[in-house]
């Protein structure tokens, strides 16, 4: 049976700067040499429990996730260097479109003062891209800060959305000349305010609510603020942000589950996109997770507030997440009422062995085929990675490519499912 996609489809594969480039100097990096030793600590603890041992397999490549030096990022895949070789592998996939990331602290290392050759050296990757017939889709904030940001109290700054905007108006002005189609102003808001202001797991570990729903304003208004600034700039680009949606379902009818069902979906799914709905012209959707809830009285409990997670994990990825294919088309359609095109901006899952990507994507692209024949404007899927990558607090041990990385020899090598992936990307459409 063959799925054929609407034409112009965009097809391709996202990455990060701090997961991929190397050599960074951030808040991130600084957070990670501080804490590299407790997190391998941890790690090992975890494992020293039998039902929460990593893998042999695992353990055998490096860098070995009981180690420090799997939590720092030092010099990735170096993708900095490398990255024409990189969207020549993208290319020979099939691929058509890609999304990467501009590291702010590359850009203003010291407050106020822009790095001519960092800029310089992304629009270089932006032709790099367009040479090769990728689409690029510009991310300007995936996570990491410039240090002097963090040391000014980073988005709890209330005067942190204009130090972004100033940043945000420097790019966009002096990379007007290459005429970028697609800025995604931020990546997953409401995935950093709670690991980093939150559950206080991520720098700057704040552990509280009145910090998180600071940030999460400030976050907004910073994209208010660029979502203008860039239509004054470049009045026709397409601005939006790539939004972590998780499917919630209730474990049982019980009147209690279903409110966390609610108030999850509410807070979690909806509430950025309501904030943001008249300063965006796409959707960028990141679908990992769904999560069937039942109430729980923890207020901070992973996947949600007021959750127990019942999830079947009849299939799970490395980290222990299950693959659940039909959630991204429960996402899919309740993200219609916003009336926007949507891109899947990120669909991924850790496979060392690459023994379920395949399947995975196939079975993810099978739901996208459903909700865009049930009228759902679906224009682009974007898997994640293109690279094995470092995975922020988890270090390098997760293997979310479509091509492995060698870390002693940053040798590139392509995964098998890279190649299915391939078939689709070319042919415009899914058999099975
Ligand atoms: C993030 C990526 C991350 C991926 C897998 C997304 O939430 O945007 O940076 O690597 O998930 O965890």
């Amino acid at each position: 049976m063959e799925y054929k996609f609407p034409d112009g489809f965009l097809w391709g594969s996202a990455t990060s700067a701090h997961q991929v480039e190397g050599g960074n100097f951030n808040d991130w990096t600084e957070w990670e040499h501080a804490n590299s030793e407790r997190l391998a600590a941890e790690a090992a603890r975890r494992h020293a429990k039998t039902h929460m041992r990593i893998p042999d397999y695992i353990l055998e490549r490096y860098p070995n996730p009981l180690q420090p030096e799997n939590y720092i990022s030092g010099k990735a895949c170096d993708h900095y260097n490398r990255y024409e070789q990189d969207f020549d592998i993208a290319k020979s996939l099939g691929q058509n479109a890609h999304r990467f990331s501009i590291e702010w602290s590359r850009i203003e290392p010291e407050e106020g003062k822009f790095s001519e050759a960092e800029i310089e050296h992304y629009r270089k990757v932006i032709l790099a891209l367009r040479q090769r017939g990728l689409e690029p889709f510009v991310t300007l904030w995936h996570w990491t800060n410039p240090t002097w940001f963090a040391k000014r109290s980073g988005w709890l700054n209330k005067d942190s959305p204009k130090y972004f905007e100033r940043y945000v108006n420097k790019i966009t002005l002096s990379l007007e000349d290459v005429k970028v189609n697609f800025w995604i102003t931020l990546n997953e808001p409401e995935v950093y305010v709670g690991a980093s202001y939150f559950s206080g797991q991520w720098p700057p570990q704040k552990s509280s609510l009145i910090s998180g729903i600071k940030v999460y304003q400030n976050l907004i208004k910073a994209h208010q603020l660029v979502y203008k600034k860039i239509h004054q700039i470049s009045g026709n680009s397409l601005v939006g942000t790539a939004k972590n949606n998780s499917f919630y379902e209730p474990f049982s009818d019980y009147l209690l589950d279903r409110l966390v069902v609610r108030l999850n979906h509410y807070l979690r799914n909806e509430w950025f996109l309501n904030k943001i709905k008249n300063y965006q012209d796409f959707i960028g959707l990141n679908y990992y997770f769904h999560d069937r809830v039942k109430f729980s009285l923890t207020l901070k409990s992973p996947g949600g507030i007021f959750v127990r997670n019942k999830n079947k994990n009849e299939s799970i990825n490395n980290l222990g997440w299950e693959i659940y294919p039909e959630g991204i088309y429960r996402v899919l359609k309740d993200l219609k009422k916003y009336d926007k095109p949507i891109y899947i901006t990120e669909n991924g899952l850790a496979d060392a062995n690459d023994e379920k990507r395949a399947k995975f994507i196939k079975e993810h692209l099978r739901w996208v085929h459903k909700v865009i024949q049930e009228g759902v404007d679906v224009r682009g899927y974007l898997y994640w990675s293109l690279l094995d990558n470092f995975e922020w607090d988890k270090g390098f041990w997760p293997r979310f490519g479509l091509v492995e990385v060698d870390y002693k020899t940053t040798e590139r090598r392509i995964r098998s499912s890279a190649y299915e992936y391939a078939k689709i990307c070319k042919n415009n459409a899914l058999e099975i």
